[in-house]
């Protein structure tokens, strides 16, 4: 028996045994791929979950040296979608019958934008009479705003550490307090002591970053019981300061690849948590959110922003049609996700069941 099939027998992983895993090629990462895939069927089933992506605004108040959004880059075109824009694309989620949508914008911790999110919740949950599930991806605030988004009908929250190795953190972000590791987990802490389903996630193939780092990644995720996971290969832009070790990082492919076998790889650790095929994958290939889903993932988040603003949301560069309007890009979805022995959960929330599990045995 080879040592990859070996270590897939057993019923915890170490550190060297994730990176062994990580490793894997040909063959053997097949049977990585086969495996996990067949956990998934049995644990969470072959439906995918869909979330409409609103990203409704690309101003932020941060600096992430490799986000094309950040702060610093002039070269944009801000936006701020009106709420009757917003509300309108969620209309469109109803339509298509995704029972989830996902708010996401760079970051803003200003009452006029906590309060205005707020009241966003509360017409969704009007609008849709209950019925649309609401996950939101708007960085780091304070408790006090989680909860109020929570009290007001937001029930899962993603927020991506982005990287576990605090050195690493550090390499690829402003050295300030805007941009502090500790109060990034902080967060993550408090968005579970609220209630939240609590997402979160990391890039996979950032310049410094070593297999090792992605495998305490994952460990990570274990010990913390998070309930969602999206991680996706890091993709430089042009316009950012990490631009320049452009030339110190592992091929496109490679960080494909390895992106997928991350995904393998944690739906091993986690049977029953939410992992994301992310756009990312999609950048790269235009069948690589399925192939994320064969690996193991269970959840796609089409973007349904409106077609206009798509192009402006760019926080890497080659993010697949930001020319198109989101009904154009939903057409082929189900044809596409049934490639990979999947259906679309259409109407269901598709709640994470490890959090599920955890509430219960609360
Ligand atoms: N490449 C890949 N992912 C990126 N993100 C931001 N910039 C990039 C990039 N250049 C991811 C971050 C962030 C999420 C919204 O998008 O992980 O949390
Ligand atoms: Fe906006 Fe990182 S640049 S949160």
């Amino acid at each position: 028996m080879s040592i990859i099939s070996s270590i897939l027998t057993q019923a915890s992983f170490s550190s060297s045994d994730l990176v062994k895993l990580l490793g894997s090629e040909g063959d053997e990462m097949m049977l990585l791929f086969e495996t996990s895939n067949k956990i998934k069927q049995n644990i969470t089933g072959n439906k995918v979950y869909f979330r409409g992506l609103i990203e409704f605004t690309n101003f932020c108040i941060k600096d992430c040296l490799y986000c094309g959004i950040r702060k610093s880059n002039h070269s944009i075109q801000r936006y701020n979608l009106s709420d009757e824009q917003i509300l309108d694309a969620v209309r469109f989620a109803e339509e298509e019958n995704f029972a989830s949508i996902v708010l996401q914008s760079g970051e803003n911790t200003s009452s006029t934008f906590t309060e205005r999110i707020t009241h966003l919740i509360t017409r969704i949950k009007d609008q849709s009479q209950g019925r649309m599930r609401i996950t939101l991806s708007l960085g780091e605030q304070s408790e006090s705003v989680y909860r109020q988004w929570h009290e007001a009908g937001a029930h899962r929250y993603l927020l991506r550490i982005e990287t576990t190795n605090h050195t690493l953190y550090q390499k690829i972000h402003p050295k300030n307090s805007l941009h502090d590791f500790n109060h990034r987990l902080d967060c993550l802490y408090s968005l579970r002591s609220v209630g939240y389903q609590t997402g979160t996630g990391v890039m996979i193939g950032l310049p410094f970053q070593t297999i090792d780092d992605l495998a305490n990644d994952l460990l990570f995720f274990q010990k913390f019981g998070i309930d969602m996971v999206g991680m996706g290969p890091y993709l430089e832009h042009s316009q950012t300061p990490l631009f320049k070790f452009r030339n110190e990082l592992m091929t496109v492919q490679k960080r494909f690849e390895l992106s997928l076998k991350m995904i393998a790889v944690l739906r091993i650790l986690m049977n029953d948590i939410n992992i994301a095929a992310t756009t990312a994958l999609q950048a790269i290939d235009p069948m690589g959110r399925e192939k994320g889903i064969k690996a193991g993932a269970n959840v796609i988040m089409p973007n349904i922003t409106p077609g206009p603003h798509r192009k402006d949301y760019l926080l890497y560069e080659s993010k697949p049609c930001p020319d198109e309007e989101a009904i154009q890009c939903k057409g082929c979805l189900d044809a596409r996700i049934a490639m990979v022995d999947a259906i679309g959960g259409y109407g269901e929330w598709g709640d994470s069941k490890h959090f599920q599990n955890r509430t219960i045995s609360e």
